[in-house]
């Protein structure tokens, strides 16, 4: 079943931006809006736990803070090393002004 949580309104959160939010307890979630459509991954690169949501975003690549790992915020793939694993992604609907994310497991 999904679990759509609300995360952010759509009027705090302008194209090119990004925000992290506690969807839930210890689940901490980036939510970025590129060009208009809005993408959710974890907050945590699955390298070494880097925060992601403080790399430099080219387009939908995000790249760790920590060691450069990259991810596509889309679909949580993993880019490049020395990250192996894909990242927890998220899918995401927009309701009125409201941005919400679902978080089932
Ligand atoms: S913690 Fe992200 S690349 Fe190492």
């Amino acid at each position: 079943m999904p679990n759509f949580v609300k995360v952010a309104q759509v009027d705090e959160l302008a194209p090119g931006e990004r925000i992290v939010v506690e969807a839930d307890d210890g689940l901490f979630i980036a939510v970025f809006n590129v060009g208009g459509k809005f993408y959710a991954i974890e907050d945590l690169c699955t390298h070494d736990g880097g925060p992601l949501a403080e790399g430099e975003l080219d387009g939908y690549e995000i790249e760790c803070p920590r060691h450069g790992a990259r991810f596509d915020i889309r679909n949580g793939k993993v880019l490049s090393f020395p990250a192996v694993r894909d990242v927890p992604w998220f899918e995401v609907k927009v309701e009125g002004n409201d941005i919400l994310v679902d978080i089932e497991e």
